[in-house]
């Protein structure tokens, strides 16, 4: 691997480019193909068998360790790298803290299909607090999501670590909106950065994958056999698309903020828009700790249209904005939250913005809101 070009005295866009690169080579290409394979040729000491390891996953990990600054294993989703994490550490009766503001499955697979632990959940903008005065005695894992989807909460990750291990309590953070360009949870003393990878991280709405970034070997080793055992194993041709996404990072990122904050500040205040929350905006609640904890500002914004006809209404009204769920993506995207059973109003939605021209993107949706009157 390029591990020079992917230290930290480099910046971002240096780094996505190099991370997992293999050292030049005269006649070969700057990044192999995708290795397809069940089982391998056998040797002494080689790879045998493709659900143990493949290389073009160990390149994809190796590019992710180096970011998020710790080991990391590849799984086929973000749920996937979730479900990783909360059976590889928990035993039956165990209690684990989530969010019950963050994204919907990770409370759904805990109630359908995990029902062996003791579940509590906590607001993303409360699990500080209420870590700080005891809430995690007795718990065996914490895991928190900031900036939350969809509310885009955030969490103090050094407050919530530091209870966490005055407990004994593990901490894990899905950092799948800020991708660790935007926050290096390791940073904090946090356990195990997870990711839906599906979103920003790969940014071009192709493929589903996920990972987990852990502070020490022994946790990656056990993620790791877990994986191993159970299956949950990616494709490597996903997982070689991620690789090759990887390299824009940055600039999609770059892009996504910028957008983000001309949106935000282009709406705010509108007649036909109420509640916008976008961390970044000095007046966001969330502002002050997004600001000291996170690298960077990312693409979501969040805000209340009337009703759900308004929300039809705007998007017949848009050119750019596509309706569907996910974000982070190249393209801009509405997704009105309360179809998928979230807690928020009808009218709530949630915009990913993508890699469009911001002023093309702020006269598209001044227009479709400006065309939608005054909300009740
Ligand atoms: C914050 C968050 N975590 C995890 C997931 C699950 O990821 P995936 O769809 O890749 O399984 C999602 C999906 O929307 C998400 O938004």
């Amino acid at each position: 691997m390029s591990r020079e070009r992917v230290s930290p005295q480099y910046g971002d866009g240096t780094r996505v480019v190099a991370a997992g690169q293999p050292p030049a080579v005269a006649g070969e290409p700057f990044r192999p193909g995708p290795v397809f394979a069940a089982p391998y040729h056998l040797g002494p000491d080689t790879r045998f068998y493709a659900r143990n390891e493949n290389p073009t996953w160990s390149a994809f990990e190796q590019a992710l360790g180096a970011l998020e600054g710790g080991p990391a294993v590849v799984f086929p989703s973000g749920m996937a790298a979730a479900s990783a994490v909360l059976q590889s550490v928990l035993r039956p009766g165990d209690r684990v803290v989530v969010p019950s503001d963050g994204y919907y499955q990770v409370r759904g697979v805990l109630a359908e299909e995990l029902p062996w632990y003791e579940v509590v959940t906590v607001p993303t903008a409360e699990v500080a607090g209420w870590a700080g005065e005891g809430g995690l005695a007795g718990a065996t894992l914490v895991l928190v999501e900031t900036p939350s989807n969809p509310g885009l909460d955030v969490c103090d990750l050094a407050a919530v670590t530091a209870a966490a291990q005055a407990a004994g309590c593990l901490v894990a953070v899905d950092n799948t909106m800020a991708t660790p360009l935007g926050q290096r949870p390791l940073d904090f003393g946090v356990d195990f950065s997870l990711a839906s990878d599906t979103k920003a991280l790969t940014g071009h709405s192709d493929l589903v994958l996920g990972h987990v970034a852990c502070r020490d070997a022994e946790r990656a080793a056990r993620l790791l056999a877990w994986r191993t055992r159970t299956g949950v194993v990616p494709g490597p041709f996903e997982v070689w698309l991620a690789h090759r996404s990887l390299g824009t990072l940055d600039l999609r990122l770059h892009r996504q903020a910028t957008n983000a904050r001309a949106l935000a500040e282009a709406l705010s205040g509108h007649p036909a828009i109420g509640g916008l929350r976008y961390p970044w905006l000095a007046e966001d609640p969330a502002h002050d700790l997004a600001t000291a904890q996170m690298l960077r500002p990312s693409g979501v914004v969040v805000f209340d249209l009337a009703d759900e006809a308004a929300v039809d209404a705007f998007l017949a009204a848009s050119r750019l904005a596509l309706a569907a769920t996910s974000f982070g993506g190249l393209h801009t995207t509405v997704d009105r939250r309360a179809r998928w059973g979230d807690a928020v109003a009808p009218g709530f939605v949630r915009v990913s913005c993508g890699v469009e021209d911001t002023a093309d993107l702020v006269a598209d949706f001044v227009a479709a809101a400006d065309s939608l009157g005054s909300r009740p």
